[in-house]
């Protein structure tokens, strides 16, 4: 029989701690909700209070059950008050002296059975359990923000906690509607671990002004589908807290760079930029405490390219306003151009569609025409818009068709030589001042620009996603290409429905330089025996609210092209961090390359 807990206390009560609160009170158990004094006791509860009337206000939560919920919470300062519960969770900053400090008073407080357990996201759970007499009845119970929300708790179990005690607080997940999972206390955990050097890579994009911070923020929520871009999310975590977070991974974790925090984040600490609870980080807030994202100095004029496609335009050579666009070029016969063709003519563009003069012929009319048939088929679209679409391309067996084209897309094999070539045929063909734009996932755009005499009108347009390239379009500025030429990209992107960012000519761009190194730790972790794919794969679906974990990702990806994209950054920044896990290599090697041969880190065969 697992032990009953009737009666908590949870000590802190900043960003974690109040909801922590909530997610107690919620469920019928009592809570002594401690602070180090009034003031922050009346911040706490004001936290609480301004979290459940807003689930009141979404319809979540009956006002009576809200109140039922405030009358089970006992707020006091000081952990004298601690006398009596069953169970203490510590959430205060993430300092370890702090934290022995407290555990070594509620040692002296606390019955001799009442559980400790700690939030810490990084320290060392056996670090603080030492602080007391009873180690063995200590554990880590790592909450995700927003507590109330996130499913996910990872229970810390270090080589001293006892069975029971372990079962115990596993039961509490379950009553709590918590999925747990339990792994051993290692820097970080599981979700912590691969989630920190992708924020702190982040912060080093924006320090480096490679793109802006809502670019960095879209391109992650868009290109991968996350809830919150890293900077945003940073902003909820808190920077003091991030800051502390990173400094004991880098020193805990193998003093692996990518953890030593970025410089800025100390510097905006310093000077009191904490993130939404003091009202600015790298947003700001309407108000202290408040999730509402107000304009300032940084945010971007609402000025929008050109939104009706081949319509809309503002004429050339006026400043940096975007070029007129009415015919664009597609080069290419596989997914991602037979995509493009078939959205540039929904989106209204007189469409030259070059198969078989660069590569092999593929049929590229059939494809298209059959994948706007899907659409129709699904109700996306109507058959007479998918018959007009179709009367708006051109099908060509040569290159020299884009003689009178405004832009071109080239989407052929991803290999150096022949984009130079193509590109240094279209330079011979294509009149002055037209975009010529490459959509290579891997390859320095400016090699291929300096294919041309005419590197300026270059640039690159990835599309992360090839299935959905209507989503995300990362517009790749050289150090050559002209600023006309980027808007002018910008525009049409934002015509064919795409979010578009801006960013410069560096490996994995925004999107990919976030993600793989991501997947890559993963694999590391997987190989270290620290946890199994499941584990790994739920923490970060129910931790941080991804759409798939990194197993479900890189298996979906590929192997081998995640393998081939991992190399590249590697390559290009030489960081020892982002070689290849040696188990991707592995399993590359053996043929296991995801959903395509049936097997990469699952087995799909049979299902
Ligand atoms: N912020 C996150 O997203 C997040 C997520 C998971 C875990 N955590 C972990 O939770 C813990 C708390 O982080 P946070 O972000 O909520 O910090 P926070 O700074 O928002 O809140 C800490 C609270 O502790 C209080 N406090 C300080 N000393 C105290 C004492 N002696 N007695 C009682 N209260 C005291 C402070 O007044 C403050 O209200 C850390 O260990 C952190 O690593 C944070």
């Amino acid at each position: 029989m697992a032990r009953e807990f009737t009666r908590v206390g949870v000590v802190g009560l900043g960003t974690m701690g109040a909801g922590i609160v909530e997610v107690f009170a919620r469920n019928g158990v009592d809570v002594v909700a401690v602070e180090i004094s009034e003031a922050a006791l009346a911040r706490g509860r004001a936290t609480l209070t301004r979290s459940t009337d807003r689930a009141v206000a979404k319809g979540k939560l009956a006002e009576a059950d809200r109140d039922a919920l405030h009358s089970r919470v006992d707020f006091q300062v000081g952990l004298d008050a601690l006398h009596a519960v069953d169970l203490v969770i510590e959430a205060v900053p993430e300092h370890l002296d702090l934290k022995q400090r407290i555990f070594a008073e509620l040692d002296r407080v606390c019955r001799p059975d009442t559980i400790l357990a700690t939030n810490t996201s990084s320290l060392s759970v056996t670090d603080i359990s030492v602080a007391t007499h009873r180690p063995q009845q200590v554990v880590g119970l790592h909450f995700f923000n927003p507590a109330p929300v996130m499913k996910l708790v990872e229970v810390v179990r270090t080589v001293i906690t006892a069975t029971d005690v372990v079962d115990d607080v596993e039961a509490l997940c379950a009553r709590l509607g918590k999925v747990d999972v339990t792994i051993s206390d290692r820097a970080g955990f599981i979700a912590n671990a691969l989630l920190f050097g992708y924020l702190n890579h982040a912060v080093s994009m924006f320090e480096a002004r490679y793109a802006t911070r809502e670019d960095i923020d879209v391109a992650m929520k868009i290109g991968c589908g996350l809830p919150m871009g890293p900077l945003a999310l940073l902003d909820l975590i808190g920077l003091d807290t991030a800051y502390a977070i990173l400094d004991t991974m880098y020193r805990r974790g193998g003093r692996d760079r990518r953890h030593a925090p970025v410089p800025l984040i100390r510097q905006m600490v310093t000077a009191g930029l904490l993130g939404r609870k003091s009202g600015r980080g790298f947003y700001t807030y309407e108000k202290p405490g408040s999730p509402k994202v107000v304009p300032d100095e940084q945010t971007p004029a609402t000025t929008q390219p050109a939104t009706d496609g081949a319509s809309g335009t503002t004429g050339v050579g006026g400043g940096t306003g975007p070029a007129a666009v009415t015919r664009v070029g597609l080069v290419g016969v596989g997914a991602l151009a037979t995509g493009l063709v078939g959205a540039f003519a929904m989106a209204g563009y007189e469409v030259v569609s070059v198969d078989g003069d660069v590569e092999p012929s593929a049929g590229i009319s059939e494809a298209v025409r059959a994948s706007l048939d899907e659409g129709v088929a699904r109700g996306d679209l109507g058959a007479a818009d998918r018959d007009t679409a179709l009367a708006r391309i051109t099908w060509s067996a040569t290159l020299e068709q884009l003689a009178d084209v405004d832009l071109v897309v080239e989407a052929v094999a991803e290999e150096l030589s022949v984009k130079q070539a193509l590109f240094a045929r279209l330079d011979g063909i294509c009149k002055p001042g037209v975009v010529l734009a490459t959509t290579t996932a891997s390859l320095p755009v400016i090699e291929v620009a300096m294919a041309t005499q005419r590197p300026a009108d270059v640039l690159g347009l990835h599309f992360p996603d090839p299935t959905t390239v209507r989503q995300l379009v990362e517009v790749v500025r050289t150090v050559r290409t002209s600023a006309e030429a980027t808007v002018t990209a910008q525009a049409v992107c934002t015509a064919l429905g795409s979010a578009t960012v801006v960013c410069g000519d560096r490996a994995g761009f925004v999107v990919n330089a976030l993600l793989f190194p991501y997947l890559n730790d993963a694999v590391r972790m997987l190989e270290a025996g620290y946890a199994s794919v499941d584990d790994i794969d739920h923490a970060m679906k129910l931790g941080c609210g991804y759409p798939a974990g990194p197993f479900a990702v890189l298996d979906a990806v590929g192997l081998d092209v995640s393998l081939a994209i991992q190399r590249a950054l590697y390559r290009e920044q030489r960081e020892p961090g982002l070689a290849p896990a040696p188990l991707l290599e592995h399993l590359v090697t053996a043929g296991y390359l995801g959903h395509r041969t049936g097997r990469g880190f699952r087995d799909h065969t049979g299902r």
